[in-house]
């Protein structure tokens, strides 16, 4: 029977809490980085933790999961609340353990419990003491309660799951980039299982698709999550609760980052106007006892109205603080025309190609951003730019060139034992000390602050002075690489404008779509280990891609209903991008024109003979009597992948001369 005291454990068990502060206050020496705290995090809650840089986000956290104690107030747990934690800064992990190993170590206890039975087990062989008998059967139960027979396998499986390939599994963690270090760490998180995942800056690290797969893995988490991010579009989408830090405070919001902002402004407005009515209500009251107080008959009133006055909680004007970084820019020369120079560039990594013979030119006014998934060979591609990194081929500087370069591990590239003003002095500017400090200040970092040592900085703080550095150098070619990590979206938007009105030129690498499509005016790709390039903004390349999509499946339409027919005809005039009632080109390019369209025709017509050609090659192999020669098999199997890598080739050529045409007929 459902009993009312049933119905209560229930409901204390919805509101119970998994962790959370009670009045907590804590400083760094004399800065307060919250105060008089209360925040419960409770079962199934999506929190984003959000606040502008060097609020104290990432410390919150290191209070939440014990790393810093507070000077007043409590960190409440529940008895058996499990915590996951991924800090903001991925590099301070690094080992030689492989990443099947790191991902291990989520069953720490199941580790512990196996070291334990052998030694008991060894420990039996000696003797028949019944007592360490029954420990020794207890902590085999134990093992198998906790599926400890199968860590290997669970672990294989997740790793495989965030896209590790299995021959990798036993490389070092450390020789694995940032993003998928991230996802050896999310794997060992997952295998853990906790009640509460706090997780500082997740998408950091990853480039889109992982952020993809990161957003299905957390719709689908069961426990509750603390997301500490800066990116609007993710925690729209990841979170119904927001926390935000500002001003030493906690303020809840209980919707999503879009609820946030218009709530925000409601309270703002709120409070500016209550701020103004108080005002006008003292105004009044002090006139009144100003006029009244020597006045025998009122000063009674005078007085009551006065000490009324002294008890009124005054109300705070609305200053909204933000941190307005001052970016400038400058550069010392001009440059030439051609800004650097790539011929032949080949490199690899073992067997792992990223280029091969690749070619490109960067032009002066050339603001390009270099996009594509982890692992396509972005930074890389920057370092060798930038000469950080060997490769074969030629890299030719232009004239007058000053490249400065961010690197993506700038952050941890700086001496973190170094003090900001250390820092800036030991990249090698000419500039005074006054001159660095003033340029810090730009940078928010005044007076004493320069004289922090990096060590304590916050992630954003820390990619300030990067940019500080980059700053200094007054070049006029910046190579970004994730610039805009770490820094919060205010500061985004000023770095973006800033680059815009830059003088120089760049080459950035960033997963920003707001970032690049406000700092673009060409984006490169490394498509089949070349670099391809597109002239234009990346709005324009997303359109261009979405048309090349929509061609490619019109294309496979016609070929699968060309197929079907018994004698396939050659392409229909509908798939072909001149038609007679669209403008002509002018003259000069009329024949070039001409020739491309008799190209193309041909290229069609190879397309969808090699379509045919796969198909019955699927056919072939998926019929059983090829199960039977094994010889006969793997020939078929052969054949199909020719005809599979004709087709990517002559594909590519079909859309090449689609994008031509279509240029010359503009
Ligand atoms: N150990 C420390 N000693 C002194 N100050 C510190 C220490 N650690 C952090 N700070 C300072 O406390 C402030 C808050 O740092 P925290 O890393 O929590 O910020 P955050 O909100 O996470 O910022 P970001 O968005 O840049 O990551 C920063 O100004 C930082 O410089
Ligand atoms: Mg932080």
């Amino acid at each position: 029977m459902y009993s009312a005291s049933n119905y209560l454990c229930s409901a204390k068990f919805l509101s119970a809490m998994l962790i959370g502060l009670q009045d907590l206050t804590f400083e760094f020496g004399a800065r307060v980085i919250v105060e008089n705290a209360t925040w419960h995090i409770h079962p199934g809650e999506r929190i984003g933790l959000i606040g502008y840089n060097g609020t104290g986000k990432s410390t919150l956290l290191k209070v939440l999961v014990g790393e810093y104690l507070p000077s007043k107030g409590t960190v409440e747990k529940g008895r058996d609340t499990t915590i996951g934690y991924l800090h903001q800064d991925l590099l301070s992990f690094d080992t030689n353990d492989s990443i099947l190993e790191v991902a291990m170590g989520a069953f720490e206890r199941v580790k512990q419990l196996e070291k334990e039975i052998e030694k008991l087990g060894k420990e039996l062989e000696e003797t028949s003491d019944e007592k360490l008998l029954i420990v020794y059967t207890d902590k085999l139960h134990e093992l198998e309660v906790l599926g400890g027979y199968n860590i290997h396998h669970k672990t294989e499986e997740v790793l495989q799951g965030l896209g590790f390939e299995n021959e990798h599994l036993l490389r070092p963690y450390k020789e694995f980039s940032g993003g998928w270090r991230m996802r050896v760490l999310l794997a060992k998180m997952i295998l853990q299982q906790p009640d509460v995942l706090l997780l500082d800056e997740p998408t950091n690290h990853l480039d889109l698709p992982s952020i993809e797969w990161l957003e299905k893995y957390l719709q689908h988490y069961q426990g509750s999550v603390v997301i500490v991010s800066h990116d609007k579009y993710f925690l729209n989408r990841m979170v119904n609760k927001i926390v935000e830090l500002y001003q030493q405070e906690l303020h809840i919001y209980t919707g999503d980052y879009e609820f946030y902002e218009k709530e925000k402004q409601i309270r703002i407005e709120l409070q500016q106007r209550a701020y103004e009515n108080q005002k006008d209500y003292i105004r009044q009251q002090e006139r009144f006892i100003e006029r009244f107080k020597a006045k025998a008959s009122k000063a009674a009133a005078a007085q009551s109205a006065m000490k009324r006055l002294d008890k009124i909680e005054r109300i705070e004007q609305v200053e909204i603080e933000r941190p307005n970084i001052r970016i400038n820019f400058q550069v010392d020369k001009q440059p030439g025309r051609v800004i650097c120079e790539l011929k032949h560039i080949t490199k690899s990594f073992g067997d792992i190609k990223i280029v091969e013979n690749a070619h490109a030119e960067i032009n002066r006014g050339d603001k390009i951003a270099l996009i594509g998934a982890n692992g396509k060979g972005k930074s890389t591609l920057l370092r060798i730019i930038a000469g950080t990194e060997k490769y074969e081929g030629e890299r030719n500087w232009g004239h007058n060139v000053e490249e400065s370069f961010y690197a993506q591990h700038q952050l941890e590239a700086l001496n973190v034992n170094n003090t900001i003003l250390e820092e800036m002095k030991e990249c090698g500017s000419n500039k005074t000390e006054l001159e660095l400090r003033s340029l810090l200040g730009c940078f928010l970092f005044s007076g004493d602050d320069s004289d922090k040592k990096i060590k304590v900085l916050s992630g954003g703080e820390k990619a300030r002075v990067a940019l500080a550095k980059v700053i200094v150098s007054r070049s006029n070619f910046l190579l970004l690489d994730e610039p805009t990590n770490h820094l919060d979206m205010h500061s985004v938007e000023l770095l973006a404008e800033s680059l815009n009105k830059y003088e120089g030129s760049y080459l950035l690498v960033s997963h920003d779509r707001f970032f690049i499509s406000k700092t673009a005016n060409k984006i490169w790709e490394i498509v089949d280990h070349e670099v391809k390039e597109f002239k234009g903004t990346y709005t324009e390349w997303v359109e261009w891609k979405k048309r090349m999509e929509e061609r490619k499946r019109t294309l496979a339409k016609e070929e699968s209903k060309s197929a079907e027919t018994p004698a396939p005809k050659p392409v229909t005039s509908n798939k072909q991008p001149a038609t007679a009632s669209q403008p002509q080109p002018i003259n000069t390019n009329k024949k070039e024109l001409q020739r491309l369209q008799k190209q193309f025709q041909g290229v069609e017509d190879q397309v969808a003979q090699l379509n045919q050609k796969k198909e019955q090659a699927e056919l072939d192999l998926a019929s059983p009597d090829s199960y039977k020669n094994p010889a006969q098999f793997a020939q078929l199997e052969k054949d199909y992948k020719t005809v599979q890598q004709q087709l990517t080739v002559a594909v590519k050529q079909y859309e090449e001369l689609f994008e031509k045409i279509m240029e010359l007929e503009k």
